[in-house]
């Protein structure tokens, strides 16, 4: 790997506030360190000389982002991740893509620590695709976001280029082509739900905005805080210049969570069961749809003939895995979670094998269920692999059905309304009836 250019900036990242700023020099001093033992040239570390964080074939020009007048450079990178390579003398990446950026927020949390390493990998985009990670934290976990990014270093996987870290989502949304947003407050004791829609949806409507401003246009944005089908609401209303079909909100872990279920008890394995539709909000009004699933190519009702536990049971279970899987871990789901993020990007970056279909949070624009429109709804999809899907149109609905979807609606446009003055519809006002309106960890 040929190493043209190195050298450190006079300051410390500018993503970061003066309370809690990375010190890149240090990083790089062991850096040095470390190629000493291996007896390599030691890196030039000069304290006025520039620093050059592009370690891609298209390298970028620093790009300078203005916002309410006061202009804010970026970027920054971290330790390893701030060599300049030339990708040309290396033969092994000839054939590597165009680097793509990747934002993650709550990057410093549970579930990001297991999602970064499998991005890192190549396992979600594939083994020749060089990726940047664009990280955003809290100021509470800034300390916490420089330990994650010295185990990416330390993990040395190849197609992992760039690593940058911050705060602030002007800076860290600058031309990514992947938003990942995790990180959302979680509901605390004696907490209101409107008041956790508020919170959280302020979150949301912040990142829109900074999506909105710097990310690349035709940025894909996964939002897996909850509430998640509102939140993403939010974040696209408050992004305009970015196709509202571009967002998601996770539900592929209550297909996921469905399908293991439908699986244990027809008692085969679970990649025997396709076209598992989750419909609605990702809550306990969810409806894990068993009328169009199959197992083996057959209809679910024909393979497992207790009806009742298919309506009872099986649908129950799936609404509240989240919730069991609180009281026993004692907290909420992360390693399967990044997992099914995982699933949701190669649903769409590859080809949906033939007849089946895959379930996600979207817009509700033109469905053609009847759906509520200006919602964001799961519902079956199927994807070419470019990153954009279609609905799936031949499915098959029945009262029991209708009447399940019809409450996860309302429940969603009762949301809506709570969050009006976040969506640019005018006064909030929110009633959420007593029941049902709980996350699926919520007990
Ligand atoms: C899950 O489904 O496991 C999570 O959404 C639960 C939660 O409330 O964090």
């Amino acid at each position: 790997m040929a190493m043209t250019e190195l050298s450190t900036p006079k300051t410390t990242s500018s993503f970061l506030n003066s309370s809690s700023r990375l010190s890149l020099s240090s990083k790089l001093h062991l850096s040095n360190q470390f190629r000493h033992l291996l007896l390599l040239p030691p890196l030039h570390t000069t304290s006025n000389s520039k620093i050059s964080c592009s370690v891609s074939q298209n390298n970028q020009a620093p790009v300078a982002v203005q916002d309410n007048g006061s202009v804010k450079t970026k970027k920054e990178c971290y330790g390893v991740f701030c060599l300049t390579y030339d990708l040309k003398a290396e033969e092994e990446t000839k054939s590597w893509k165009k680097m793509i950026n990747i934002a993650v927020s709550g990057a410093a949390g549970m579930i990001s620590n297991h999602l970064l390493f499998k991005l890192a990998s190549g396992s979600v985009f594939g083994p020749d695709q060089p990726i940047a990670l664009k990280l955003l934290g809290s100021e509470r976990s800034i300390q916490a976001l420089e330990g994650v990014a010295m185990e990416l270093e330390d993990s040395l996987f190849p197609l992992l280029r760039e690593v940058d870290i911050g705060t602030d989502p002007y800076e860290v949304f600058q031309d990514v082509e992947w938003a990942l947003l995790i990180g959302a407050k979680p509901r605390g004791p004696g907490m209101e739900r409107a008041a956790l829609l508020d919170i959280n949806g302020q979150i949301f409507a912040e990142q829109g905005k900074a999506l909105n401003a710097v990310a690349s246009p035709n940025v894909k944005v996964l939002v897996v805080g909850n509430p998640c089908n509102t939140n993403a609401l939010i974040c696209l209303k408050n992004a305009p210049n970015i196709p509202a079909k571009n967002f998601h909100a996770l539900t592929r872990l209550d297909e996921n969570r469905a399908k293991c279920q439908l699986a244990l008890k027809a008692g085969v394995f679970y990649d025997k069961v396709s076209n598992m539709t989750i419909w609605g909000n990702h809550s306990t009004t969810q409806v894990p749809d068993f009328l169009n699933a199959r197992i083996n190519g057959q209809p679910v009702k024909e393979v497992i003939t207790d009806h009742k536990w298919l309506e009872e049971g099986f649908t129950e279970s799936v609404q509240k895995r989240g919730g069991l899987l609180i009281q026993k871990w004692g907290r909420s789901s992360a390693a399967s979670t990044a997992v099914s993020i995982v699933d949701a990007i190669k649903s769409l970056v590859t080809p949906t094998p033939e007849g089946d279909w895959f379930s996600t949070g979207v817009y509700t624009n033109g469905n053609p269920y009847g759906i509520a429109e200006d919602l964001v709804f799961s519902m079956p999809c199927r994807s070419t692999g470019d990153g954009d899907y279609e609905l799936v149109k031949d499915v098959e609905f029945d009262d029991y059905l209708r009447n399940r979807i019809a409450k996860s609606e309302a429940e969603l446009l009762a949301e809506k309304k709570c969050v009006a003055h976040l969506t640019g519809d005018g006064i909030a006002f929110c009633d959420l009836g007593p029941v049902d309106t709980m996350l699926p960890g919520e007990v």
